[in-house]
Formats: structure tokens, sequence, C-alpha cells
């Protein structure tokens, strides 16, 4: 059974254990354990867990300034994916995020990922995006999109 937690530093080596079995090296959309390592202290940042009897299955790194809270990374475990848990760690986060003071909640994602259609479900909107900032294989660049909604719509 899936159970939601929050974590913190210590929690860093299960952290780049789905951070390494979940994202597609490809696209370079993953963090280093050095990023993930410098952030997780941070006033305003926080980090969700989902874990089962096994380990951490997926997780979500968040971070909130003033009124506005960003969802910096998230990620399920390949062989965890499409059951649900992404989606459960999206409402944790936008729930979190309000109870923080977000007014607004905003991320950023390459698109042609998959996540687009996970975030769209949730009431997230295109608010912006950035040229080829993403760099793929065979020197093809991808846009980095920029979704966001208000804290009081969607879930
Ligand atoms: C994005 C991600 C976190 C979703 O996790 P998940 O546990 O599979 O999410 P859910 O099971 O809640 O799926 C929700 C919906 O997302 C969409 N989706 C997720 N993965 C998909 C895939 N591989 N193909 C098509 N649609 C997909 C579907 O609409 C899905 O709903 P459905 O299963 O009812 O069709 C996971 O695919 C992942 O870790 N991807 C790699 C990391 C990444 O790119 N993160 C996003 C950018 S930070």
């Amino acid at each position: 059974m899936i159970r939601l937690i929050e974590g913190g530093l210590s929690d860093l080596d299960a952290v780049m254990a789905v951070m390494e079995a979940s994202f597609d090296p490809r696209f370079g959309e993953a963090w280093t354990a050095a990023q993930c390592a410098g952030l997780l202290p941070l006033p305003g940042v926080w980090l969700s867990l989902a874990r089962d009897e096994t380990g951490a299955q997926g997780f979500a790194l968040a971070r909130i300034v003033a009124d506005e809270a960003e969802l910096l990374l998230l990620a399920v475990r390949h062989d965890a994916q499409r059951r649900g848990i992404g989606s459960l760690l999206l409402e944790r986060f936008s729930r979190l995020a309000r109870l923080r003071g977000a007014t607004r909640l905003h991320l950023e994602v390459r698109e042609g990922n998959q996540a687009i259609a996970l975030y769209e479900r949730a009431g997230f909107a295109l608010a912006g995006r950035r040229r080829n900032y993403y760099s793929g294989p065979h020197g093809v660049s991808y846009d980095a999109l920029t979704l966001a909604r208000n804290t009081a719509s969607g879930s």
C-alpha cells in the first residue's frame, strides 16, 4: 500500500534512486544529488515521498516563495508508473502549497513529456514557454513549458 510522507535531506539516497529509475536520461531533466542536496535544506522547500513496503516509489520536490509555489520535480519509478502515484503526489503538492499560503501553483515541463496529460487533468494550463530549453538526442531541442493554475481551482 502506498503511503505519502514528508521527507528531507536524510532521504537523498531514496530520492536519487527514484530519479535514476524514472527520468528518461536522453533529455537532461533529472537533477544531480548535489543539486538536490543544495536545495533540500533551504527555507520554503519540501519533499513528499510515496513509499510502499519495499521503499520509495516516487517523490515530489517543491518550493514556495511568497504566495507562489513551484513543483520542481515529480517522479515515479518506471515499474510503479500508471498506478496513480504521480496523481497522488501532485494532489499532495497542491494541498500542502495551499496550506502554506500559496495562491498560485506553477511548474516547468519539457514539451512532449507524458506528464503534461497528468498536469492538465489537474487543472494546469499553459502560462509560458522557454524556447529550446532542453537538449534531446540527435541535436533536437525541446521547449520548456510553464504550466500554472490558482490553488482555488482543480484538486
Ligand atoms: C510523470 C510521472 C510522475 C507520472 O507518474 P504516474 O505514477 O505514472 O502517474 P499516474 O499513474 O497518476 O498517471 C496519471 C496520468 O498521466 C498520464 N501519463 C503518465 N505516464 C504516461 C505515459 N507513459 N504515457 C501516456 N500517459 C501517461 C496519463 O494521462 C495518466 O493517466 P492514466 O494512467 O489514467 O492514463 C511519471 O511518468 C514519471 O516519473 N516520469 C518521469 C519523470 C518526469 O518526467 N516527471 C515530470 C517532469 S518533472
